[in-house]
């Protein structure tokens, strides 16, 4: 086994008031809401600035300008790609201690002078309060690196057996060719981890995130640099996802994607790679980790204090705008109304509003796309005769995308907001008869097209191995007794199949795995 620095899970600030890293992250917010950025294109050695820019505004506060960044075009996709394909050969052959060194550096280095920056960023960017972004772009992002580097060497200590005078070895080889990461608004650690995971395995990637995620990718590609990543290695574009597409899948040398988005997205890239498998010198890789419509079931046993904090916690932290976000529940009907009281009293507790003011619970969604689409969800339920408004339900844009967390109580289980994701602040319960629990669990099943996390509470030892094992393919993360969010990298592999992905878990070996191109060498003596 190859030694290396134990990966450890990253400690998580409280930003509690008096604290010192609280002040640090104050004086990191001033700071960078009183500059506005203008950020470049990261292709090979260049800093690319195209003079097409576009504006950064924090959504829960959407007048104010944060700086540009500079869109590119199709030309600026193929000089990534150029650029990918020229650094790769160097970057395949260098020893993996060093492509390791690298991306431990740049996790010492989020750890360590840049966490209030990125942290600042993520929060004025995305909309996070202070506690959300440091999960996110402090500690899960670390968490990628230091732990990617671990399972690597476990990777590249998977040996296969040998014989009296055969030596065979595995060779970890990179994929041939680039690969192509595309990452959604919602995480920082997500964009870090996309490109730097396939990188680390030896690739070269061309990286486009979304556009509401930029102002801190560009941190994160400042870190890889500083950190010493060599100029190609990850070439960030900021290009329309259909535009960029359309020219990495006609590449013969398209080796891999590495995607998180949304199901319908993922599917039509899918589609198109499908439609041009004749070009590609090898099958690409593709792995996805897509929507989710994450469940939580109570049975007749559970505790409905614990329960209804579940439903809190799951559906609103991150504003729920989470994939592994809890939006259905299934109450019995024996303490249905006891956990409705105790949400409605959480979600009256909860405070909501910028980012700036750090005991607001709950910020802004990300963009007017996003406001619309949740209220439009919002304004079903208000006209259904089938589902009622429990508590929230009230929406101002006015001066950031503001949704109140929302509950929603349903007589019909295939109620549209039981089945589709929403992606925001909306969850909906449906009660069901206590005696029936396990046709509930077809329900549960049956109802929607995604498979990434759910959660079971019970207190009842054959309750929970029944939902164990009929919710088998319902949830790639499932959890006894806890909400549904919040997995943690080398403790909870994240991913769902189904809808949700193609589970390959971010931040474990079966992911890091895809990224490599084995070659069987047996020599004779
Ligand atoms: P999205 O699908 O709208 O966009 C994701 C990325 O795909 C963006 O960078 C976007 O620009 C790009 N894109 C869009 N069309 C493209 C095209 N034709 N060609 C190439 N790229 C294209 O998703 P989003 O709104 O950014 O993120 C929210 C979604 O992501 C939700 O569905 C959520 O569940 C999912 N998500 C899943 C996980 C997971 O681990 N399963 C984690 C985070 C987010
Ligand atoms: N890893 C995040 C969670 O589990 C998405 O909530």
């Amino acid at each position: 086994i190859y030694q290396v620095p134990f990966a450890e899970n990253e400690p998580v600030n409280s930003y509690a008031p008096g604290t010192p890293e609280r002040e640090l992250l104050q004086n990191a917010l001033k700071e960078a809401r009183s500059k506005e950025v203008d950020i470049p294109m990261y292709i090979g050695a260049d800093e690319v600035k195209t003079g097409k820019k576009l504006p950064l505004n924090p959504p829960h506060d959407h007048q104010h300008l944060l700086g540009h960044f500079h869109e590119g075009d199709s030309s600026h996709v193929e000089q990534a790609i150029k650029a990918a394909l020229a650094a790769k050969e160097k970057w395949a052959s260098l020893s993996w201690e060093h492509r390791a060194s690298i991306f431990l550096k740049a996790a010492d280095l989020i750890a360590g002078p840049y966490r209030y920056k990125i942290n600042a960023a993520t929060m004025l960017g995305q909309s996070k309060s202070p506690y959300q972004a440091e999960i996110d772009s402090a500690c899960e992002l670390i968490d990628f690196l230091r732990f990617n580097v671990q399972y690597m060497t476990e990777i590249y200590s998977e040996q296969p057996e040998s014989a009296p005078g055969v030596w065979n070895r595995l060779e970890y080889r990179p994929l041939e060719g680039f690969v192509f990461a595309i990452t959604p608004f919602n995480f920082t650690a997500i964009a870090g981890n996309l490109p730097s995971s396939a990188a680390l395995m030896g690739n070269t990637v061309v990286w486009k995130p979304a556009y509401t995620q930029i102002y801190a990718a560009d941190i994160i590609m400042q870190v890889f640099k500083e950190a010493g990543l060599p100029d190609g290695v990850i070439n960030l574009v900021y290009v329309n996802g259909p535009t960029a597409g359309d020219v990495v899948f006609k590449h013969p040398e398209f080796s891999g994607l590495h995607f998180t988005g949304s199901t319908e997205v993922f599917k039509n890239l899918w589609k198109t790679i499908g439609e041009n498998i004749d070009i590609y010198k090898s099958y690409p890789r593709i792995v996805g980790e897509t929507g989710g419509k994450d469940f939580i079931l109570a049975h007749p046993t559970s505790h409905a204090k614990d329960v209804a904090t579940a439903i809190t916690r799951g559906a609103f932290e991150f504003q729920g705008q989470k994939c592994s976000a809890a939006s259905r529940v299934y109450l019995p009907d024996n303490i249905s109304e006891e956990v409705l009281k105790f949400v409605k009293e959480d979600v009256k507790d909860i405070q909501m509003g910028g980012v700036e003011d750090f005991e607001n619970f709950f910020n802004a969604v990300i963009d007017k796309k996003s406001f619309d689409k949740i209220a439009g969800y919002i304004e079903k339920v208000k006209d259904s005769n089938v589902a009622e408004i429990v508590a929230g339900g009230e929406y101002d844009d006015s001066k950031g995308y503001f949704i109140q967390p929302t509950v929603v109580v349903t007589k019909d289980p295939q109620f549209l907001t039981m089945k589709e994701e929403i992606f925001g602040p909306v969850v909906t319960i449906y009660v069901y008869k206590q005696d029936n629990f396990e046709e509930t669990l077809t329900l549960v099943d049956e109802t929607s097209p995604y498979a990434l996390t759910g959660a079971i509470f019970s207190q009842d030892r054959y309750a929970i191995e029944l939902a164990t094992k009929k919710l088998s393919q319902s949830a790639g993360n499932f959890y006894i007794n806890d909400k549904p969010t919040g997995a943690v990298v080398g403790q909870q592999p994240f991913g769902g199949a189904r809808g949700s992905g193609t589970n390959d878990k971010a931040g474990s070996k079966l992911n890091l795995l895809r990224w490599a191109s084995a070659r069987t060498i047996k020599e004779t003596f």
